[in-house]
C-alpha cells in the first residue's frame, strides 16, 4: 500500500483526459497533474526541445513525491527513450503501449491508422509498435498539427465550421485507406472524437490513449502493490507554467464532473 499521488504530466490540458480516466477507474487515489501550458505545443517542436522539457516536467513531478508517472502525451511518449525511462526511481509509463494494445484487439481488417503530432508521427513509435504486435498490420498514419490548437482554443463543439473543414482535410486519406480502427495518438484528440467518428463513419473504432492507459496503470499499480487502498475521495492538485485562469477556462471541458480543485502557477524552467 502506498499513499503517495500519481503524477500525471502533458505539453497542456490534453493529458486531463487521461486524469478523467484516472478518477474513473481510481477514484481513491490522490493525482497531481503539470500541464506545460506555458510551452504547449510540444508536438511542432525539435526532439532534443521536447526531451528538455519531458525531463523537466518529470523532475517537477518526481519533487512531489509521486510514486507513478504517466506521460500523458503521446509526443512525450514517443520521444522519451525507454532505456532513460527505466532509470527513473518510479515506474513510468506512456500512453503509446496501451493504444497499439488495444488497436491490434479491435481491428478486424488488419488496416488501422494513426493520427498525432508532427513529432509523434515522425517518431514512427505507434507504427513501430503496431508491427511488432501484428506483423501484417497495414498502416496509415498522419500528422495532425491544427488540432491541439483548435482544441486548446476550444474548438470542440459538434459542427464547428473550421474544425469540421480541418478534420476532412486530415482524415480523407484515412477514411479512403479502409481503416476499421484509428488511434487517437495524442491526448488532446479525444476532444475531437464525436466529429472524428462521424466523419470516418460507425464502423471505424476510435482508441483514446488516456482512456487505455488509465486502464492499464490501474493493473500496473495494483501489480506493483502500490495502489492506496481506498476506494474513493482521491485528490487531484494541479500545475501549469501559464496562467491558473487559462486553465480554469478550458477544465470542465476535459474533465466534466471531475472539474475542480486547486490550480497553481509554477515556473516549470528552474526544474
Ligand atoms: N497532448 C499532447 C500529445 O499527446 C499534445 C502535443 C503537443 O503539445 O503538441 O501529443
Amino acid at each position: 500500500m502506498d499513499t503517495r499521488p500519481i503524477g500525471v504530466f502533458d505539453s497542456g490540458l490534453g493529458g486531463l483526459t487521461a486524469v478523467r480516466q484516472l478518477r474513473r477507474v481510481l477514484p481513491g487515489e490522490d493525482i497531481i497533474y503539470f500541464g506545460d501550458t506555458g510551452r504547449v505545443p510540444y508536438g511542432s517542436r525539435g526532439r532534443q526541445t521536447i526531451l528538455q522539457y519531458a525531463r523537466q516536467d518529470i523532475r517537477f513531478l518526481l519533487s512531489q513525491n509521486v510514486k507513478f508517472l504517466m506521460a500523458a502525451c503521446g509526443t512525450v511518449s514517443s520521444t522519451y527513450p525507454s532505456e532513460e525511462a527505466s532509470r527513473l526511481p518510479v515506474p513510468y509509463t506512456g500512453v503509446v503501449g496501451a493504444a497499439a494494445r488495444k488497436a491490434v484487439t479491435l481491428t478486424r481488417n488488419h488496416k488501422v491508422g494513426v493520427i498525432g503530432t508532427a513529432a509523434t508521427i515522425r517518431s514512427g513509435s505507434y507504427a513501430a509498435l503496431l508491427r511488432d504486435l501484428m506483423p501484417d498490420i497495414q498502416i496509415t498514419a498522419k500528422a495532425c498539427p491544427l488540432f491541439v490548437p483548435l482544441v486548446e482554443s476550444g474548438h470542440v463543439t459538434d459542427g464547428d465550421p473550421v474544425t469540421t473543414l480541418v478534420i476532412e482535410q486530415y482524415l480523407t486519406e484515412l477514411r479512403d485507406a479502409g481503416v476499421d480502427t484509428l488511434i487517437l495518438g495524442c491526448t488532446h484528440y479525444p476532444l475531437l472524437k464525436k466529429m472524428i467518428g462521424d466523419f470516418m463513419g460507425a464502423e471505424v473504432a476510435l482508441i483514446d490513449p488516456g482512456k487505455v492507459t488509465a486502464i492499464e496503470t490501474a493493473a500496473a499499480l495494483d501489480d506493483l502493490g502500490l495502489t492506496n487502498g481506498r476506494s474513493e475521495g482521491g485528490r487531484v492538485r494541479y500545475y501549469v507554467s501559464d496562467t491558473p485562469e487559462a486553465f480554469q477556462e478550458l477544465e470542465t471541458l476535459f474533465l466534466g464532473e471531475y472539474a475542480g480543485g486547486p490550480v497553481e502557477q509554477i515556473a516549470i524552467e528552474t526544474y
